[in-house]
């Protein structure tokens, strides 16, 4: 009878102690020991931690296969799970049986024993998963995916799936990546000699989205509460540790809902995400904190406290009257930096922060208007370290203000005529906000690089795997 096939991760549970079990996964260290037999330790992805199999060289060919369980290959066993003498773990696994699946040149694996660099790790984007850290990342990924869905479900939110081709420019920065069939050596022209884009596939110039803003907001005034969650990417040639060409973004869109319930929203939703990775990834948290021993502490605070809610005014004055000195100066009417988001965050309240009532220049023509004619309804959440993780708005929901606004921003009014049309029948007030999914990888995970919390990062310049 074929043995019951197990996880490493149910392996080093007490569940299982006394059973005989298969398993199978990659090596990740050898130690032959001179008392006749070897510990290697396997490693499946389904736990930050390892399994001990103790090989007697009683194990049928101990001598030729032992050598061949190098770092990086894999391999099948069974044998029983058993109470560890060793400090550390709770189980162990005596082989009886062991077969080789898949041999790994030890003279060339790239992963060795000896910890590698992020930046190195980098260069072996489809082999780095095989590390403590890419596993850990990629299960608090999963488990933050998951919970995104569970806290929206849970509140009654509609599942919504926008298009990733379009033809609107949501955030109006224009960053966005053209989507064409045109042989770019020989380009249909117009008459003035431009590439004619009404030849092109769709008919007109098309793009990724930037945002599935525009397209929810349709939803939001038919089903009340939705969000979308999905790939964005955006084309702005900022090489930072915090900005990716392509990474994804959780949009909630709410009916009847002003500001202050959307800021609501956003400190409720980001602290039921840190809750449960602390909740149900605790050893990869552990992990973690080894690094930055004050990481959980500081996550456990932000899920229990209350968030600061400032308004950008008031934010200009404690910057410009904190005698600290910025590499950019702080005026009424800037588009704040990064460095005076970490001063917020970081020093002056040591908390996170919602910034709203941003001016209108600085902001997308959908925002809502206030009434002092300066600024907008806006809203970015900033956390310490990572700064901006949420921006959202309540949304201009006046068609004639609406209608301004687009002008003023020189929007093709035609063009957006679909989303003006929900301020044309049964408008009412609304809001959303977007989440980026990386930053709040890295906000959890403490990784200071945005391309150490994606998969196959893009970001300018990079297109890998
Ligand atoms: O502030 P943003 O540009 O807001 C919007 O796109 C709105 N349409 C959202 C909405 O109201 N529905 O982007 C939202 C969030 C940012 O706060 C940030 O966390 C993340 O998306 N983000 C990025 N993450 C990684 N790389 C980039 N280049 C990002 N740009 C934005
Ligand atoms: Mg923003």
């Amino acid at each position: 009878m074929s043995k019951k096939k197990i996880t490493v991760s149910e392996a080093r549970g007490v569940d299982f102690i006394g059973c005989e079990v298969r398993l199978c996964g990659w090596v990740r260290t050898r130690r032959d020991s001179k008392a006749g037999f070897s510990f290697v330790e396997i490693n499946d992805g389904s736990s930050l931690g390892n399994i001990q199999i103790i090989v007697a060289q009683t194990v049928p060919d101990y001598d030729l296969l032992i050598k061949t369980l190098t770092p990086g290959s894999s391999i099948s066993v069974e044998g029983v799970v058993q109470k560890s003498p060793a400090q550390g773990q709770l189980t162990e696994v005596a082989a009886d049986k062991i077969e080789l699946i898949g041999e790994s040149d030890p003279l060339t694996y790239p992963l060795q024993k000896k910890g590698h660099s992020l930046e190195f790790l980098r260069s072996i984007a489809h082999l780095r998963i095989r590390t403590n850290t890419f596993g850990a990342v990629a299960r608090i990924r999963n488990t933050v995916s998951y919970s995104i869905h569970q806290f929206f479900q849970e509140n009654g939110f509609v599942y919504v799936h926008t298009p990733i081709i379009t033809a609107s420019d949501c955030e109006g920065a224009g960053q966005m990546f053209r989507v064409t069939v045109i042989d770019a050596d020989n380009p249909p022209r117009d008459n003035d000699g431009k590439v004619d884009y009404t030849k092109d596939f769709f008919g007109k110039s098309s793009y990724l989205t930037v945002s599935g803003q525009l397209n929810v907001e349709t939803y939001c005034a038919g089903l009340g509460k939705v969000y979308t969650f999905g790939p964005t990417f955006r084309a702005e040639n900022s090489n930072t540790s915090r900005h990716a060409s392509e990474f994804w973004m959780i949009e909630p869109e709410i009916a009847f809902c002003e500001l202050e319930e959307n800021m609501s929203w956003a400190e409720k939703f980001l602290k039921r995400l840190i809750a449960d990775v602390l909740k149900d990834r605790h050893e990869d948290m552990e992990f973690f904190n080894r690094n930055d021993t004050t990481l959980i502490d500081t996550l456990t605070h932000v899920a229990s406290s209350d968030f600061v809610r400032l308004s950008y005014t008031d934010a200009v004055s404690i910057l410009t009257s904190s005698g600290k000195k910025f590499n950019y100066d702080v005026a009424w009417g800037i588009d704040l930096q990064s460095e005076h988001e970490r001063f917020l965050t970081e020093e002056h309240f040591k908390s996170p922060v919602i910034l709203y009532d941003y001016p209108r220049t600085i902001k997308p023509f959908y925002m809502r208007l206030n009434d002092d004619g300066k600024t907008v309804r806006a809203m970015d959440l900033l956390v310490p370290r990572v700064g901006e993780i949420i921006g959202g708005s309540e949304r201009e929901y006046r068609l004639n203000v609406l209608e301004e606004r687009m002008r003023e921003q020189k929007l093709d009014m035609e063009a957006y005529k679909w989303y003006s049309d929900l301020r044309r029948y049964g408008s009412v007030p609304h809001s959303g906000f977007g989440l980026g999914l990386e930053r709040v990888l890295m906000f959890i995970t403490g990784t200071a690089n945005i391309r150490d919390v994606l998969p196959f990062p893009r970001t300018p310049g990079n297109c890998d795997y």
